[in-house]
């Protein structure tokens, strides 16, 4: 079934089709990867077969594998994802060590209020909820999709968190200040968006890919100019940035007298710009 899995992925240019057809015949049979591999010499039923056919249909359509078997990992704990929502995205775990190494040097004892401006699937919220030490956590969204996973993948894990519904800056204005503010916001120009992997343009959602036409720099001006009022004297904002947008959030930063630091990503990309006040 594997085999078979794989060379069905193979003729539809799949790039990474051993891996994926291990992770949709697994996800076919609910099991996971390891757990699929400890049962390699198990009989297959008719309905698991017509299961991992169905999904590995859908793939060679091009949706994401996150999409059909409903999760990703992201920083060792697994989210779920439904359309609607965002997959998490390995470079972004960057900003989950920044703000674990800035917590850790942290002078005060006042507890960390943390904000999470656009969550999708809660995967930074949470992550840092349950990675920092007794944070205060909350995530917006305005996408209904977003809150929902967020709330969901909250219970699973364990995480405290408060997931609200809304226009992110004006609903954190409404409860600032907080000690640190994370978001990884849209960054995308509509109008790039053929040269997207279809799996990316077809199946993930608009609100969650795209800055407003013409300015891919929206969200970030937009919290530059909101940061007086929205974290403490010594808080930090952390924010993840499309790849060529680096030189422009540091420009952004500099006018509005704001202290302003790039960070790389594993790929030596600047990544994440940490603001302060
Ligand atoms: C790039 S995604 C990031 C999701 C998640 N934080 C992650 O890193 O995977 C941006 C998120 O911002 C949300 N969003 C877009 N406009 C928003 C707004 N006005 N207020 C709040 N959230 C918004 C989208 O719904 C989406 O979930």
């Amino acid at each position: 079934m594997l085999d078979a899995a794989r060379a069905f992925l193979v003729r539809k240019e799949i790039e990474e089709a051993r891996l994926e057809g291990e992770l949709l015949v697994a996800g076919a049979l609910g099991l996971s990867r390891l757990e699929l591999f400890m049962q390699l010499e198990r009989p297959v039923t008719a309905p698991e077969v017509d299961a991992a056919r169905d999904a590995l249909v859908r793939r060679g359509r091009r949706e994401p594998v996150a999409y059909i078997t409903g999760s990703r990992e992201f920083y060792g704990r697994d989210f779920q994802v439904s359309a609607g929502v965002l997959i998490p995205r390995p470079e972004t775990e960057l900003l989950v060590d920044l703000v674990r190494d800035w917590a850790r040097g942290r002078e005060h004892s006042s507890p960390l209020r943390l904000a999470d401006l656009g969550c999708g699937s809660g995967c930074l919220a949470l992550t840092l909820a349950l990675e920092l030490e007794s944070p205060q956590v909350l995530a917006v969204d305005l996408a209904p999709a977003a809150v929902e996973a967020t709330r969901r993948n909250a219970e699973r894990l364990g995480a405290t968190c408060e997931v609200l519904l809304g226009d992110g800056l004006e609903l954190l204005l409404s409860l600032a200040p907080f000690t640190v503010l994370v978001s990884n916001p849209p960054y995308i120009e509509p109008k790039e968006a053929a040269e997207l992997p279809p799996d990316v343009r077809e199946f993930e959602p608009e609100l969650a890919l795209f800055a407003p036409e013409g300015d891919p720099d929206f969200w970030l001006r937009s919290i530059v100019e909101a940061l007086p009022r929205l974290i403490e004297a010594e808080g930090r904002a952390f924010v993840e940035l499309g790849w060529q947008q680096s030189e422009r959030a540091l420009e952004l930063a500099r006018e509005a007298g704001l202290q302003a630091r790039l960070h790389d990503d594993l790929a030596r990309i600047p990544r994440v710009i940490e603001l302060g006040l």
